[in-house]
C-alpha cells in the first residue's frame, strides 16, 4: 500500500482556553474523497486551515504528501501549498478582476505568457462548465457560478490534493447537484485526493468514499457511506435523521434511503 496522501495525527487546536479540535486522527488515501461532517462551529474550517498550515496545531501533526508543512520554512511551505487546491467557504473572488484574472491569478503571478494563461483558464472553466463566463466580473455571476469560478481557481495549477470548504452550502438543490458532479468528475479525471468539509449530509453521501463525523472536537464516526448509515451511534443517527428530513424538504429528487434514526437516548 502506498503511504496515505494526508495523515492527521492527534491534532489539537485551541484558541485561548477554547479547545476546538481535541485530538483528531485520520488518514486520506491517494485518490480518495473524504467528507468531514459536523455542526456549525465544530472546527471544520479550522481543520482545513491547519492542514494547509494557515493555522499551526497546538499538538499533533499533519503530513500532506509526506511533508509536514508546519516544519517547512516559508519558501518551501508556499511551494508545497501549490500542490493543494483550496476552495474557500465563500467564493472569495476579487471583485475588481474578471473571471480570467481570478482563475489565472497564480499564473499571472508567475508572469506566464497571456495566451498560455488564457488556454489553461479556459480548460479549467470547461471543467466547471463556465467557459462562456471568462470575461465576466464576479458581480455579474450567480452565487453558484461564483462557487464554480472558485473551484476553477483551486484547480488552475493541477493540484494533487483539493480541500473544499462547504462547496454546496447555501446553494439550491439543482446547483448543489452541479457542484457535486464537478467534484466527482475531477476525481475521476485526475485521481485527485480530496477532503470536503460540509454539513450537507446528502452531498457527502453522494460524493464520498468515506465520511468522518466530528462533534465537540472529536471524531465520532469514520466509515463508508453505507457503514455510516448503518451506524448504531446515537449522535450519528440523529445527524443523519435531522439532515435527511431537511434534504427531503429541499429536494425534488428521490432522496437517498437512510435508516430511520432510533429515538434519542434520554439525556443526549
Ligand atoms: N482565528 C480564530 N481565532 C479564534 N477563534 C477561532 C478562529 N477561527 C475559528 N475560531 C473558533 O473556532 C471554532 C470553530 O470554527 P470553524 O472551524 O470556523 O467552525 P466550522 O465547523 O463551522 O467551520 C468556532 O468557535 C470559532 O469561533
Ligand atoms: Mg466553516
Amino acid at each position: 500500500m502506498p503511504d496515505p496522501a494526508i495523515v492527521v495525527d492527534n491534532l489539537v487546536k485551541r484558541f485561548d482556553t477554547h479547545t476546538v479540535l481535541g485530538g483528531v486522527s485520520f488518514t486520506v488515501e491517494e485518490g480518495e474523497t473524504v467528507s468531514v461532517l459536523g455542526r456549525s462551529g465544530t472546527g471544520k474550517s479550522v481543520l482545513l486551515k491547519t492542514i494547509i498550515a494557515l493555522l499551526d496545531p497546538d499538538e499533533g501533526s499533519v503530513r500532506v504528501l509526506g511533508q509536514d508543512l508546519h516544519r517547512l520554512d516559508e519558501e518551501h511551505r508556499l511551494e508545497a501549498r501549490k500542490g493543494i487546491g483550496y476552495v474557500f467557504q465563500g467564493a472569495a473572488l476579487f471583485d475588481s478582476l474578471n473571471v480570467l484574472e481570478n482563475v489565472g491569478f497564480a499564473l499571472y503571478q508567475k508572469h506566464l505568457p497571456e495566451d498560455e494563461i488564457r488556454k489553461t483558464v479556459l480548460d479549467r472553466l470547461e471543467a466547471v462548465g463556465l467557459e462562456d463566463a471568462i470575461d465576466k466580473f464576479p458581480s455579474e455571476l450567480s452565487g453558484g457560478m461564483q462557487k464554480r469560478v472558485g473551484l476553477a481557481r483551486a484547480i488552475v495549477e493541477s493540484p494533487r490534493i483539493i480541500l473544499y470548504d462547504e462547496p454546496t452550502t447555501g446553494l439550491d438543490p439543482l446547483t448543489t447537484d452541479v457542484i457535486n458532479k464537478i467534484i466527482l468528475r475531477l476525481r475521476a479525471k485526475s485521481h485527485v485526493t480530496s477532503i470536503v468539509v460540509t454539513h450537507d449530509i446528502r452531498s457527502a453521501l453522494a460524493i464520498s468514499d468515506r465520511l468522518i463525523m466530528i462533534d465537540q472536537g472529536r471524531i465520532v464516526a469514520n466509515g463508508t457511506p453505507s457503514e455510516i448509515q448503518a451506524s448504531d451511534n446515537a449522535w450519528v443517527q440523529r445527524f443523519l435523521g435531522i439532515r435527511s428530513v431537511e434534504a427531503a424538504a429541499l429536494s425534488s429528487r428521490p432522496r437517498i434511503a437512510i435508516r430511520r434514526p432510533p429515538p434519542a437516548a434520554p439525556g443526549t
